[in-house]
């Protein structure tokens, strides 16, 4: 059986058909037939062929998904990780890509990550933090140990890449920093305290930066993905939430890696995925209130029986 989940979606097929011959392919990787016309796709404006790329949280679900999409578009990439085998397994079907086994949450492993990268690629150009964890529960049972470790995977540990990577971009062609934040990170979700917090903090971080990056050239894109089914569940620290969360009729992991690789080649600010996420902060928007009175109301029949 293919490692990779066949691209299936339309949006996932026009982000990825545009494939030249110079672009290597892995027998494991998706392939969407002839070279459509990338170039005339209105208002893209990034070429990823031979874009040097570090990508954080490669073995996930995301991860992968993220590192075959970005391959098949012509990038190199650097794929993090903690899990060795896992890293190595992916980088030996990835074309062109390099594995730095790197636990995100260590400084020492995070300037590892910027040396190794740019010793292997010659130079960065995107840095895609993709990393994360969650936590599923209320605050009221949550402790200060789970905040931290939230906060600490999400936001901290990305920031500081980053801090390290932007003279390496700054140098770049066509530079960006892409986070891959959540609509928990638009829209604050009960039993998701702690995980809303960090994505929250993440895309504030990521506006500020817009504003400062500019100098350098450097653009930041931040993606808003809704639920996916890539296996984010068997990663949380806690798992004692209540409601129904039905992740198998979410997005596949092929969805989000086709509206991340189409962000970068169109230099989007803010993606969001899923029509689910979509239709909530749309909602939101108009009906803050309404939208809030809703919650707290659901939120009080699966917690009050
Ligand atoms: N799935 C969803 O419904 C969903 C929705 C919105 C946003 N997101 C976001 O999408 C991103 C990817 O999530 P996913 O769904 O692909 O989840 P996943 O399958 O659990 O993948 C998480 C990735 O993060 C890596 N990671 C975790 N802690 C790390 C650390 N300390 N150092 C280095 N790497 C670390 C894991 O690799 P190792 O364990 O090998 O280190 C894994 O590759 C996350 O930022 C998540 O918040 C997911």
């Amino acid at each position: 059986m293919s490692p990779w989940p066949q691209f299936s979606s339309v949006a996932a097929r026009s982000a990825y058909s545009g494939q030249s011959s110079e672009i290597p392919h892995s027998p494991g990787l998706a392939n969407f037939g002839e070279r459509p016309a990338w170039d005339k796709l209105i208002g893209m404006n990034r070429d990823l062929r031979g874009k040097r790329a570090i990508l954080t949280g490669a073995t996930g679900g995301i991860g992968r998904a993220t590192a075959a999409a970005l391959a098949q578009a012509g990038a190199r990439v650097a794929l993090a990780a903690r899990n060795v085998e896992k890293l190595q397994a992916l980088a030996t079907i990835t074309p062109g890509a390099v594995a730095i086994p790197t636990d995100i949450t260590s400084a020492d492993e995070r300037r590892r990550l910027v040396e190794n990268a740019i010793a292997e690629l010659g130079g960065l150009d995107i840095l895609v933090n993709n990393a994360g964890i969650g936590s599923w529960g209320h605050f009221a049972s949550s402790s200060e140990e789970i905040v931290r470790q939230v906060m600490e995977v999400n936001f901290f540990s990305p920031i500081e890449l980053t801090r390290l990577a932007l003279p390496h971009l700054a140098n770049g062609v066509e530079p960006c920093v892409v986070n891959v934040a959540s609509m928990c990170g638009r829209k604050g979700m009960p039993a998701w305290p702690e995980y809303s917090a960090s994505k929250f903090a993440l895309l504030g971080m990521s506006e500020a930066w817009r504003g400062e990056f500019a100098r350098f050239d450097v653009d930041v894109l931040t993606i808003v993905p809704g639920m996916t089914d890539s296996g984010f569940r068997d990663n949380w620290i806690r798992t004692d939430g209540k409601a129904d969360l039905q992740f198998e009729k979410g997005m596949t992991p092929m969805d989000v890696a086709a509206g991340i690789v189409e962000a970068i080649a169109r230099n989007r600010t803010e993606t969001v995925l899923g029509k689910e996420a979509r239709r909530l902060l749309r909602f939101n928007k108009f009906f803050p209130r309404l939208t809030n009175r809703l919650i707290a109301r659901k939120v009080k029949r699966l917690y009050v029986e």
